[in-house]
């Protein structure tokens, strides 16, 4: 079976629509410098983002692995693909990624490019797989003996707004069963260890990284618009697969505008981050 037969029905829930590529826009902008800091590529790398959207975190790394290094990022859909291109050809930054329109299960790289990477990282695109392993192991290929795959991607269950905002619960476990409905996994963010560990890598580590806060915060009012754009996104998901019926749906985004506007509420969630070592012998996949 080729790796495109393997997940054919793979479906992005977020979608591409503009007002969801200005929500991944802000994300970015509230996750990349400490992105950065736990992914920490060593000048000259060459590095490969894969499921790269908008390109951001993609050209972040590009500045910082500098001139003698490079970054391709790889991205299947067609308008985060060119909303990357046309987004890096605006900033006219020295050092910019190459963006490679593909799919994350079978990488677009040259026979010359396998085995050549120093660092291959996703974020938030396992979570939208329904085989992370196929695309595990695509990284792996990719990168050379002794190499590091880098993965960052959410878990569901460590999610608590507090105080919990009303309609909460149903909303969020709608949202969650949104992932299942697509053979996808929520929960992905716990097994990051063991695919590593499953897939054969070394040494391996893994960490996190906040992306909650509480009000007053400076950013907090952009990280509950996130989470509130999440769950526009994914309404009709919800409701056409009959995981809520549309006054709950209201009940819950009410809930959250008053979560957000409540002087003590707080957000407590922060992504897991694992990377291991490509072996210095062959890896069979
Ligand atoms: C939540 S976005 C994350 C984008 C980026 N990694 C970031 O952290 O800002 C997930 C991205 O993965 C892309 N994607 C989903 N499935 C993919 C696949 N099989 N191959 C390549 N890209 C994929 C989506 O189109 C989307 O742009």
């Amino acid at each position: 079976m080729s790796n495109q037969a393997a997940d054919k029905t793979s479906t992005y829930l977020h979608g591409s629509s503009p007002e969801e590529q200005a929500r991944l826009s802000m994300l970015n902008d509230l996750l990349n410098q400490e992105c950065l800091r736990v992914l920490n590529p060593d000048s000259g790398n060459r590095v490969l983002d894969v499921g790269c959207g908008l390109g951001q975190l993609s050209r972040v790394v590009a500045c910082s692995v500098g001139a003698d290094g490079f970054v391709l990022g790889i991205e299947r859909d067609t308008q985060q693909y060119l909303q990357a291109k046309k987004l890096a050809a605006e900033a006219k930054e020295r050092n910019l990624p190459e963006f490679r329109q593909g799919d994350a299960l079978q990488l677009p790289l040259d026979d010359c490019e396998w085995g050549t990477f120093d660092v291959a990282y996703c974020r938030f695109l396992l979570e939208h797989l329904q085989n992370p392993v196929i695309a595990i192991s695509q990284m792996i290929k990719a990168v050379r003996p002794g190499g590091r795959v880098f993965l960052a991607d959410d878990d569901h269950d460590y999610f608590h707004p507090w105080p919990e905002p009303a309609g909460f619960q149903a909303l969020w476990q709608a949202y969650i069963g949104s992932y299942q409905r697509l053979g996808n996994d929520p929960f992905i963010g716990r097994r990051l260890v063991f695919l590593l560990r499953e897939a054969g890598l070394n040494s391996i580590r893994n960490s996190s990284v906040f992306f909650g806060g509480c009000a007053g915060n400076e950013t907090f009012e952009a990280v509950a618009d996130n989470l509130i754009g999440v769950m526009v996104g994914a309404k009709e998901l919800m409701l056409s697969g009959g995981l809520l019926d549309e006054s709950s749906y209201h009940f819950g985004m009410d809930g959250l505008v008053q979560w957000k506007r409540n002087p003590a509420s707080a957000l407590w969630y922060s992504v897991c981050c694992a990377e291991g070592l490509v072996p210095l012998e062959e890896v069979s996949n």
